[in-house]
């Protein structure tokens, strides 16, 4: 708006007058006094209004103005060291109610979550709520300079899918013209099509659907994923490395850009990890937390929530690193187009890596020859048919490859020590939630 100024540059207009637009804060409204706190989203500034009596339109305003009404102020900056917020305060000259909010609101700091979600719009005027969403733009910005920096392409790939990506479960059909159509759960097999097309290096932030009707405070039915893939690589190594890479960036820049209101807000600390991270192969990791002590429910052939938090316990003691690479998963709980190694048909050229005890990411190199792929999807019992517009990218030399999905999510609910994903999403999609 024209002539708008924003509350933490007030400093720069003292004895100035100015216009600020924001929202009724808290009223204090005194027999002499009227003090408003009015809030917009870079700060709180205080008025201070001495009651004219009768025929005062700025008294009779701010007498039955409500709580998070949108308002327009103009007045006088003045200093005054009595006042907490930065030591100045505005005496209105004049004051506008653009919409005046309704009493009484729905939520306020004791409200659980579930409400808080039904009402986002109002949580999110917490500034802490906020700063979650500032921080995911700031990320997303690393992550596309240190993609662009690599030679990436930035992608956008279709969800509506004729036939399931990746396993078959955990999809939503959508009703298509007739016919049905699948909410696409991961841009796979679409990424690496654009490294069978040529493109060396393709990435995407984006939707990602998934059936799962789990409550945990990891998961939730639509996220952002964020893919990364690679062509030529040598080994599942430099996939690895180049997620080192991107993840130091963004950890530095959110650093300096929100470092300190991240503490102040969230009582988060934000601290730039070293590389390279600790990596250990998955039968290394199960043999060390079993001779530990962890005990999982039946023969696991992989690391449960559990087996995942003491891994993440072990190598903090070890190497003081947050992050661990757990690698080498087995072919029989990786999907078919994961690559074996030379000569060891039982692993995977696979990884995933955990913060602070989470999966973050899954990554591997990706079989890139025909008819081995053709054979590991009938090894798992799939159907080639189904498959075919997938198979075919592989018929016409396409080149070994590698690369990643994150959850964008997960990494700003660990990043800003937050108990859920629910809150590190602007809005949340699960089981039973579809609204607002
Ligand atoms: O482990 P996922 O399922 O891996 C894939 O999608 C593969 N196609 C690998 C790839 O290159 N994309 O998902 C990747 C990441 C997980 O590590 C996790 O961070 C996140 O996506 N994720 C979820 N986040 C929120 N809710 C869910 N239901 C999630 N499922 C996976």
């Amino acid at each position: 708006a024209t002539g708008r100024t924003l509350i933490r540059e007030l400093a720069s207009h003292l004895d100035g007058t100015v216009t600020v637009h924001g929202w009724i804060d808290t009223l204090r409204l005194q027999r002499r006094m009227q003090f408003v706190l009015v809030r917009d989203h870079t700060g709180l500034v205080q008025l201070a209004h001495r009651r004219g009596g009768e025929g005062d339109p700025i008294e009779a305003v701010l007498d039955t103005v409500t709580v998070e009404s949108a308002v327009r102020i103009t007045g006088k900056v003045l200093a005054n060291p009595q006042v907490r917020l930065g030591g100045l305060e505005i005496v209105p000259e004049r004051v506008e109610v653009l919409a005046a909010a309704e009493s009484g609101l729905p939520i306020d700091e004791r409200a659980g979550l579930d409400q808080r979600l039904d009402w986002r719009f109002l949580d999110l005027r917490r500034p802490s709520r906020r700063l979650v969403f500032e921080v995911q733009s700031t990320v997303e910005r690393a992550m596309r300079a240190v993609a662009a920096e690599g030679g990436f392409t930035e992608l956008h790939t279709p969800k509506l899918m004729g036939a399931a990506s990746e396993s078959g479960a955990e999809v939503f059909p959508v009703e298509y013209f007739g016919r049905t159509a699948y909410l696409a759960q991961s841009p796979q097999f679409y990424k690496q099509m654009a490294i069978a097309g040529g493109i060396d290096r393709v990435f995407e932030i984006g939707p990602v659907f998934r059936a799962e009707p789990s409550f945990t405070s990891r998961h939730a039915t639509e996220f952002t994923g964020v893919d990364v893939e690679m062509a030529w690589v040598d080994g599942v190594e430099e996939v690895m490395e180049f997620e080192e890479r991107m993840l130091r960036r963004v950890l530095a820049e959110v650093h300096a850009e929100h470092g300190e209101r991240i503490a102040e807000l969230l009582g988060a600390e934000v601290v730039v990890p070293k590389a390279p991270f600790p990596r250990i192969t998955l039968a290394d990791a199960m043999a060390r937390l079993r001779a530990g002590g962890w005990d999982p429910e039946g023969t696991a052939v992989d690391l449960d929530p559990a087996g995942e938090r003491a891994l993440a316990a072990l190598a903090a003691e070890e190497s003081g690193h947050e992050f661990v690479f757990v690698t080498e998963y087995p072919a029989g709980v990786r999907p078919f187009y994961h690559h074996r190694p030379p000569g060891r048909p039982e692993v995977t050229a696979s990884f995933d890596l955990l913060w602070k005890g989470v999966e973050i990411t899954t990554g591997a190199q990706r079989e890139h020859r025909y008819e081995v792929l053709c054979a590991q999807a009938r090894e798992k019992g799939m159907e080639l048919g189904p498959l075919a517009r997938y198979l075919d990218c592989f018929r016409y030399g396409t080149p070994p490859h590698g690369g990643f999905g994150l959850g964008l999510a997960r990494l700003l609910m660990l990043l800003l020590g937050l108990p859920s994903i629910r809150e590190a999403t602007f809005l949340f999609r699960g089981p039973h939630r579809l609204e607002p």
